[in-house]
Order: structure tokens, then C-alpha cells, then sequence
């Protein structure tokens, strides 16, 4: 009797803790489009960055935005142009941005004719001589990535900041990319060639 009432008990406890751990926080898209005035200078009224090396936000998966905020904030990853704009934002107003971002429609550019083959090849198929794998496993062929997963958006991004961050994983100048290493270990087997026709090929992919 008493054992079982121990472990209905223990039963219950656990599962309210993981209700309330899931109800945490959760982004208010309309709420975060008020806080997001002072970012539109650089990313964009609407997440469409005009400027190829500050990054499109329109369309980025909500749960990917949220950690880059975070990391972004903490440190983590470091944005040299964006100091000082996190500082006064709470975990809400992270949250409510991301779901902001998230809901925006992103714009497409257009890949240069000359890389597209490289770019596509890789892309797709990886190679398998240097133990690449193909992008599409976790970023999708069509490069939306998987939102729930936290894997990011790339199509229609910028070329440059393609360029820049891929560079920078390779290099150790972004380490954010969790303990499995995911990104520095795939960089790690791109040139400085392959990362061109990739970044090319991202920025008209849709
Ligand atoms: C002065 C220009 C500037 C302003 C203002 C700015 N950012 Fe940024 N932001 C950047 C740059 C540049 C990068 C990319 C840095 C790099 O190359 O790694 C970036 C990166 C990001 C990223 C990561 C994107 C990705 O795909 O990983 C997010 C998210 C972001 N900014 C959100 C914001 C938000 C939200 C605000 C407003 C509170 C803001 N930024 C204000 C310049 C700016
Ligand atoms: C096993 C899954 C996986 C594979 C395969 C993969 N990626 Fe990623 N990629 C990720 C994850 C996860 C992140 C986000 C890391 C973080 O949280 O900062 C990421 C981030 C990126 C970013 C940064 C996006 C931004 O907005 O800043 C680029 C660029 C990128 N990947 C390109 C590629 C390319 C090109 C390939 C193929 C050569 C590739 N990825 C293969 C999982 C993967």
C-alpha cells in the first residue's frame, strides 16, 4: 500500500515538473515586433537584410533564432556589431523576437551560374572520397532546414555571411555549434573553393 502511494506520488511529481518545464517560455510573434525596431537597421524591417554580411532572419526557424539570441547574449558566439543590443532583453523578449522572425517570409537571391554545379554537387550528394556528408541530411534539399530539430534555414540566405560563418567554424572563430562539434567538423573538410560554390549555391536556393 504505502509503496504503491510512494511511487503514484512520484509518478505525478514527475510528470507536473515536465509540464512545467514545456510550458516555460513561449514566443508572442506580435509582441516581438515592437522590439525588434532597433535590429530592422541592420537586418531589415521585416528580416530581409538588404547588406549581404548582416544575415536574413526572415523565415530562420524559431527554436535555432532563440539560441543564437541566447548565445549571442551570453557571449557564446560573439557578434562584435551587436553589442550592447541584447543586454536589456529578457528571456521573453528573446523568445517573443524569434517567433517574430519566424513567421516572416524570407527573399531569394540568385546563385552564381559559374558555381552551381560545385555548389549542387555538394550540397546534395557531400563527398564521399573526404567523409562529407550532404547538407540536405539535416538542412533539407530545399535548404528550409527542420525548425523543431533546430537545424537552420538556409536557403535565399546571403552568400557572404554563408561564407563568413562557414569559414569561421573551420577556422575556430564560431564554436557555438554544441559539443557533437557538427558544423566545425564538416567545415574542417571544405576549401576555401568548395565553401564559394556552397555559399553561392545557398544564396539562390528555394
Ligand atoms: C549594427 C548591425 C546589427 C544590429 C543593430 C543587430 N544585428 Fe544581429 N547581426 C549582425 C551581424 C553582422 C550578424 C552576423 C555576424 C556574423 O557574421 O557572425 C548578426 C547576427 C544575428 C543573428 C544570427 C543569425 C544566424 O543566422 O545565425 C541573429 C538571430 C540576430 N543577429 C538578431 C538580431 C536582433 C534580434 C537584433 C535587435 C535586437 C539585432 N540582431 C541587431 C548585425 C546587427
Ligand atoms: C548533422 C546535421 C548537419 C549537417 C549534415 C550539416 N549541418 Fe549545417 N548546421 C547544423 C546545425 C545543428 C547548425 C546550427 C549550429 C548552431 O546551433 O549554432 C548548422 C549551422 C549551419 C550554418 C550557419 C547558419 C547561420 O544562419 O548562421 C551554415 C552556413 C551551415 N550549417 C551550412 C552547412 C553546409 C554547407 C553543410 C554541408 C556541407 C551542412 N551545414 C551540413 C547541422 C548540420
Amino acid at each position: 500500500m504505502n509503496k504503491l502511494f510512494v511511487s503514484l506520488l512520484l509518478t505525478f511529481g514527475v510528470t507536473g515538473m515536465a509540464q512545467a518545464a514545456s510550458a516555460a517560455i513561449v514566443g508572442d510573434a506580435s509582441a516581438g515586433q515592437a522590439k525588434t525596431a532597433v535590429c530592422g537597421a541592420c537586418h531589415g524591417p521585416d528580416g530581409n537584410s538588404a547588406a549581404p554580411n548582416f544575415p536574413k532572419l526572415a523565415g530562420q526557424g524559431e527554436r535555432y533564432l532563440l539560441k543564437q539570441l541566447t548565445d549571442i547574449k551570453d557571449g557564446k558566439r560573439q557578434v562584435l556589431e551587436m553589442t550592447g543590443q541584447l543586454t536589456n532583453l529578457s528571456e521573453q523578449d528573446l523568445a517573443d523576437i524569434a517567433a517574430y522572425y519566424a513567421k516572416q517570409k524570407n527573399s531569394v537571391g540568385a546563385a552564381d551560374p559559374k558555381l552551381v554545379e560545385r555548389g549542387q554537387a555538394l550540397f546534395r550528394g557531400g563527398d564521399l572520397s573526404k567523409g562529407l556528408p550532404a547538407c540536405t541530411g539535416c538542412h533539407s534539399p530545399d535548404g528550409v532546414g527542420n525548425a523543431p530539430a533546430g537545424f537552420p534555414h538556409l536557403g535565399g540566405q546571403h552568400a557572404d555571411y554563408i561564407e563568413k560563418q562557414l569559414i569561421g567554424f573551420r577556422e575556430g572563430d564560431r564554436t557555438n555549434d554544441g559539443d557533437s562539434m557538427t558544423m566545425r567538423s564538416i567545415s574542417a573538410k571544405l576549401s576555401n573553393k568548395d565553401i564559394k560554390a556552397l555559399a553561392s549555391y545557398i544564396q539562390g536556393l528555394h
